[in-house]
């Protein structure tokens, strides 16, 4: 393991991995680096742009320790990843538990820690009125008791009760019509500027991969690796303005180029 000298071990590094589904005939992902340094306490929105297919979701499973490469490492802080790890993982399907309720879903993962059920519905009341769900906690977890906004504001309420610094999140908003994708973005951007945790974001939507990101990477279609990175260069408060500005059309210009020419490789 590199350490460098009284440095943090990176928070998220893979190394040469390849996933095969039929013996190595053929490679869905290969030779795949993938590196995110830790800077403490700081946190990094990065997200990964690639066409349907390409393993985007694949990747997300190494990282969230469900599922192991053919070949290659997945490290979290230096280590082989675990399920111990702090990562919490965000669908685009409603992953919350229609027979709970909002206050259940979100408190759930500190009842399996054993928190005792005074101090996880407090935690959870939290946060469930810091994504502007407050007066709905005892509804059910479920459509159309709450809409398609509503139930993904439950389940980034979950993804974050634990208290994670890896949150994994898988096309979130993909569901969602355009207004409340449009606000959504802001509670997430909003969220992640309270807790700073790492943010791995795969989208399709290049405006809001610009306005959420630090870093994109692109994939390019099987056999699969990262073949760009753009780094976004906007300033760190980001609000509706944003996107009018010159630098955030150039962004969106420069990333849909980059798009079309991976589009391209071989
Ligand atoms: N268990 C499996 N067996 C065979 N192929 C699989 C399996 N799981 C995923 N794949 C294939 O791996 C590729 C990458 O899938 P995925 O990571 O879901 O891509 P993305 O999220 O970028 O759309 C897809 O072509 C998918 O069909
Ligand atoms: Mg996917």
């Amino acid at each position: 393991m590199d350490f460098k000298d009284g440095q943090e071990p990176n928070i998220i590094e893979l190394r040469k991995v390849g996933q095969s589904y039929d013996g190595g005939q053929s490679w869905i992902i290969k030779d795949l680096d993938f590196l995110i340094e830790d800077k403490a306490g700081q946190g990094e929105f990065v997200v990964i742009l690639g066409m349907s297919g390409c393993g985007k979701s694949t990747l997300l499973r190494y990282i969230a320790g469900l599922q192991k490469p053919t070949e290659g490492e997945v490290l979290i802080h230096g280590k082989p990843v675990s399920e111990s790890d702090r990562v919490s993982m965000v669908f685009q399907q409603y992953s919350s538990l229609p027979w709970m309720t909002v206050l259940e879903n979100v408190s759930l993962a500190l009842k399996y820690k054993g928190v005792d059920k005074k101090e996880r519905e407090e935690r959870a009341m939290e946060l469930i009125q810091l994504v502007g769900l407050d007066g709905h906690e005892q509804k059910f977890a479920r459509y159309p008791t709450l809409s398609g906004g509503q139930l993904q504001r439950v389940a980034i309420a979950r993804s974050l009760i634990a208290n994670p610094d890896i949150i994994l999140m898988d096309e979130p908003f993909g569901a969602l019509d355009i207004n409340t994708r449009l606000q959504m973005q802001d509670l997430l951007a909003e969220i992640w500027m309270k807790f700073h945790p790492t943010v791995i974001f795969v989208t399709h939507d290049i405006s809001e991969a610009v306005y959420l990101g630090d870093d994109i990477y692109i994939m390019k279609s099987p056999p699969s690796r990262f073949v760009r990175h753009i780094k976004v260069d906007l300033p760190f408060h980001r609000s509706k303005q944003t996107k009018r500005e010159a630098r955030f059309v150039e962004l969106v210009r420069e990333v849909e180029d980059a798009m079309i020419e991976v589009s391209q490789m071989g």
